[in-house]
């Protein structure tokens, strides 16, 4: 078990904090042998243990007995969705909604491997930039670790549900006049200056480690493999993540076949789509990400090389969703499967139904589509954008009228 650079291949220890390559700056990764996995695997009872992060153990970066910071993260529903996928015009479709986890979000599963992680590194200090999702896993598993805890969100643009549980759990919460990309720059910063400071953006290869036991959980649910994963796509962790847990579980001989990856991201933020529709291997970022979707309102994806890896190698796709399609796509999620999710979350259902109107998806594939976040994060894009309550009279014959009974 090490750390490897995704680019030159550069190998460090797997305890050396570190999140860039020092030969050439880029990303790092863990990498395993196969026979590790396989030892660690045999020799423990994983497949017995519930649906959840931690039932994956022999493929997480730890050693036997470390400690774990954990909530219950994990082991979400898989939900099949009858209605919506007539809808659509699929024979059937899937919600992975992680919206059922802990702080409600799927930065939970890499925020228990990252905080465990912290507390082994012997940091005092836990860091990230957020657009909302991640500070809120943030301050929830350090306050769990007893861990001191600093965010950076972009001032005015984080849903109020999600400031609210980062204020909540005893987080220094400071509102950067930028947006995201420029805080992630200022934290950064910060952790290259301050040994003691652990940065938990998805930069940090381990919580991807954790965030990659969501394609276990898929396919174990699933009974196999389905056709197509659409996930949302901001930073690009999630999707890299997902993808590195497929090949991992192929690698294991989990699942024999791998299905395609869909990169869905915002129209107003959307250089990793940009750069695939162009078909080039660089991406352009953009200075001024613009969308209703405050979670993945990102310009400058860090990760983005290994999501257009991932979109390539599965042969998949990048692709971009207008807020119109995304409020469109949130609500036929909650009317017609009762499942309610934040605009961000939404993008893949958007983006399927567009995949589907061009014959991309055929009416008989298999798609599961990631819900990243609860609906209940962002409370303000409902009162904005969807249809107000009625009032009545306190009377009971102002009521028959208004729903049409007399
Ligand atoms: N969906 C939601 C609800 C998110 O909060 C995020 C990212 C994504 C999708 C995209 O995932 O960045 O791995 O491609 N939110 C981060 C945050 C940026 O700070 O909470 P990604």
């Amino acid at each position: 078990m090490k750390l490897k650079c995704i680019s030159c291949s550069r190998e460090y220890p797997i305890d050396e904090m570190i999140y860039y390559c020092k030969s050439c700056n880029d990303l790092l990764e863990v990498v395993y042998d196969t026979s590790e996995f396989e030892k660690k695997a045999s020799s423990s009872d994983w497949r017995r243990l519930p649906l959840s992060v931690w039932r994956y153990h022999p493929f997480l970066p730890f050693k036997d007995g470390a400690t774990r910071i954990a909530l219950n993260e994990g082991g979400t529903g898989l939900h099949k969705c009858e209605r919506l996928a007539a809808f659509l015009g699929l024979k059937t479709i899937h919600i992975k909604n992680e919206g059922e986890n802990p702080t409600g979000s799927f930065k939970d599963r890499g925020m228990t491997v990252g905080v465990s992680k912290a507390l082994e590194l012997g940091v005092s200090w836990v860091i990230c930039a957020s657009t909302g999702n991640t500070s809120a896993s943030l301050a929830a598993y350090a306050a769990r670790a007893g861990l001191k805890r600093i965010v950076l969100i972009p001032s005015g643009k984080v849903a109020y549900g999600k400031l609210a549980q980062a204020m909540m759990c005893g987080a220094q919460v400071v509102q950067v006049k930028g947006n995201f990309d420029e805080a992630l720059e200022m934290v950064m910063d910060l952790a290259e200056r301050y040994k003691d400071v652990y940065l938990l953006n998805s930069v940090n290869p381990f919580r991807l480690e954790g965030q990659k036991t969501l394609a276990f959980e898929v396919c174990e649910q699933l009974g196999h493999v389905p056709d197509w994963i659409v996930v949302p796509v901001g930073n690009a962790g999630n999707i890299s993540a997902i993808w590195k847990g497929l090949q991992e579980s192929k690698s294991l001989g989990y699942i024999s076949k791998l299905p395609r990856m869909v990169g869905v991201q915002a129209a107003g933020a959307a250089p990793i789509a940009e750069a695939f529709e162009k078909g080039s291997s660089e991406i352009k970022f953009i200075e001024k990400p613009e969308t209703i979707a405050t979670a993945i309102r990102i310009g400058a994806p860090q990760s983005w090389k290994k999501a257009l890896k991932a979109i390539h190698e599965s042969n998949g796709l990048a692709t971009k969703v207008t807020d119109e399609e995304i409020l469109s796509a949130q609500g036929s999620m909650a009317k017609l499967e009762g499942i309610f999710v934040e605009p961000a979350s939404a993008t893949p259902v958007a983006a399927a139904k567009n995949l589907i109107r061009n014959g991309t998806i055929k009416k008989d594939d298999e798609v599961v589509c990631v819900a990243t976040g609860h609906g209940l994060k962002d409370p303000d894009v409902i009162t904005k954008f969807f249809e107000k309550p009625i009032e009545v009279e306190a009377d009971i014959k102002a009521l028959e009228h208004i729903l049409g009974l007399s």
